[in-house]
């Protein structure tokens, strides 16, 4: 599903489908059975059509996790699969007392991706990562639990 979501959509992830179908089985084993990370994904008629996921400490601020790999299938969007996915991982995130903020980088120009975000209660904050870059992405965030 990764594979499929950076060959259909490469321009809303961070890493490239070259990179990732170079990467050994056992990447994709250790990154789900590692415990650093929360993966969820969608099945519709015994079909995977969605997935997201979570890394659960940022490199730079281990009580923020960071979401990754937000994709659904083209056929299954429009129905609240992201949604549910979005609203499933945060539950899981708020159950885990030392994470206290989420974020998540987008491109700007990914309109239902941003849309989703905000209606989470993601908000737009700086981006040091992206001084200087040609092509900056939005970095947004929120509180794992809204009061
Ligand atoms: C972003 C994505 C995951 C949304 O999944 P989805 O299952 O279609 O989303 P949902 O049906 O749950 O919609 C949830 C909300 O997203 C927003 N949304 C979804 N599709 C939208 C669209 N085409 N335009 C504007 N807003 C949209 C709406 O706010 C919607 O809520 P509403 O239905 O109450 O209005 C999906 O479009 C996708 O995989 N896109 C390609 C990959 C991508 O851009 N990933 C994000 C990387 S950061």
């Amino acid at each position: 599903m990764r594979l499929e979501a950076l060959r259909r959509e490469p321009s809303a992830y961070g890493s490239t489908y070259d990179d990732a179908v170079a990467w050994p089985d056992d990447f994709w084993q250790n990154r789900l059975a590692g415990g650093d990370s929360i993966n969820l994904v969608a099945i519709v008629a015994g079909r995977m059509v969605g997935m997201v996921g979570a890394l659960l400490a940022a490199p730079d601020d281990p009580s923020t996790a960071v979401v990754v790999g937000v994709y659904v299938a083209p056929a299954h969007r429009g129905r609240g699969i992201g949604r549910t996915m979005m609203e499933a991982l945060l539950a899981r995130l708020a159950e885990r007392t030392e994470i206290a903020s989420v974020r998540l980088s987008v491109n700007p120009d990914r309109i239902a991706a941003r849309t989703l975000y905000t209606a989470l209660g993601f908000q737009s904050v700086p981006n040091p990562e992206d001084e200087g870059s040609p092509m900056p992405t939005l970095r947004m965030e929120r509180a794992v639990r809204l009061s």
